[in-house]
């Protein structure tokens, strides 16, 4: 029944007034503009939280585009330090230009990765959906070449994620785990729930067996707690992990009992001008996302 209202509700969401929408974009998206974002972060951080920053927007066409949100990353890394704030940045390569072709992404990632090493600081790479997967690999291995504060993002629900942790940790290795978020084929997807959280745990096994450093990045509490007994079984350090979550997604307690534990806890936070179309695209590709939107106008 609550797929059917899932769908149902992200069919209505362009016919609701777009201030509505914003009701509910309000809780997920630290607003339109970095100098909001920035105090977000502060506020964040004064609670005992990582974060990483994230420019909302995607799939660029042109050029220009591409190029600006480049200047607008750098520009980021240099307030984020001047500021003094615990934040790195999030950014997805299609933001940077992947669609036009992948030198483009690639000389603006370096421009990113620039204003990153000038203030120490760490780019993530976010995973976008399985047609991006292989260009932005190999993003992520030349951007390695130049500057070692970066990391991919691997995704649970992919039955290649297992080579490509195998391959990816030949270097050392920072990288996030999560289920994934964009509809896949069953040829190349796990689809069941109970599945995707076994290879998950399966994958943060081999991923502290082989050393890497992981991000679980997960509001899964059952999840959270299967990673918890795998860490006290494997006998893994704090340092060779944190935590990591969505911005605004209603956690329980668990991030504070996360942070009393003296685990790091990072949360993702997004902003900016496309929140709109942001939020009503991610709602298309993930319904059951819509459903968390609905419990949550519910609650109000
Ligand atoms: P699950 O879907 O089982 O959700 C667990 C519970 O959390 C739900 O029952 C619900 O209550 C709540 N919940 C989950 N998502 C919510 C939301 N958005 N709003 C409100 N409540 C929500 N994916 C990807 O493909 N590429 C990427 O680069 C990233 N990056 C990324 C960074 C971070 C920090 C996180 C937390 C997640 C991602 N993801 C992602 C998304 C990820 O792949 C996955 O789709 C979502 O996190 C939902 O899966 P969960 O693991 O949270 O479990």
């Amino acid at each position: 029944m609550y797929q059917g209202l899932n769908r149902f509700l992200v069919a209505s969401l362009p016919y609701l007034p777009k201030a509505l929408v914003g009701l509910v974009a309000r809780r997920y998206v630290a607003g339109e503009t970095d100098a909001k974002a920035l105090n977000v972060v502060r506020e964040l951080n004064s609670r005992g939280f990582e974060t990483t920053m994230d420019i909302l927007g995607e799939h660029v066409e042109s050029l220009e585009e591409a190029s600006a949100v480049a200047e607008a990353y750098a520009g980021l890394y240099q307030d984020i330090a001047r500021m003094g704030l615990r934040a790195n940045i999030s950014l997805k390569p299609s933001h940077l230009g992947l669609d036009i072709d992948l030198e483009t992404c690639e000389r603006n990632l370096y421009q990113v990765l620039n204003a990153a090493a000038d203030t120490g600081n760490f780019l993530r790479i976010d995973m976008e959906n399985s047609a991006h997967t292989d260009d932005t690999l190999t993003l992520y291995r030349r951007c390695l070449e130049h500057y070692p504060q970066v990391g991919p993002v691997l995704q649970a629900y992919l039955y290649r994620s297992r080579d490509d942790l195998a391959g990816l940790m030949s270097s050392p290795l920072n990288f996030r785990l999560c289920k994934g978020i964009y509809r896949e084929s069953p040829e190349i997807a796990i689809q069941d729930r109970a599945a995707i959280n076994d290879n998950y745990l399966a994958l943060l096994r081999q991923a502290f067996e082989g050393n890497a450093y992981v991000a679980i990045a997960t509001h899964d509490l059952s999840l959270i707690a299967w990673a918890e007994e795998l860490i006290g079984e494997l006998n893994i350090p704090p340092s060779r992990f944190e935590f990591q979550v969505l911005y605004g997604v209603p956690m329980e307690g668990k991030l504070e009992a996360l942070l009393a534990a003296d685990y790091k806890v990072r949360i993702y936070v997004p902003f900016g001008e496309t929140w709109y179309d942001y939020s009503l695209r991610r709602l298309k590709e993930n319904p059951n996302l819509a459903g968390y939107v609905l419990r949550n106008l519910l609650r109000r």
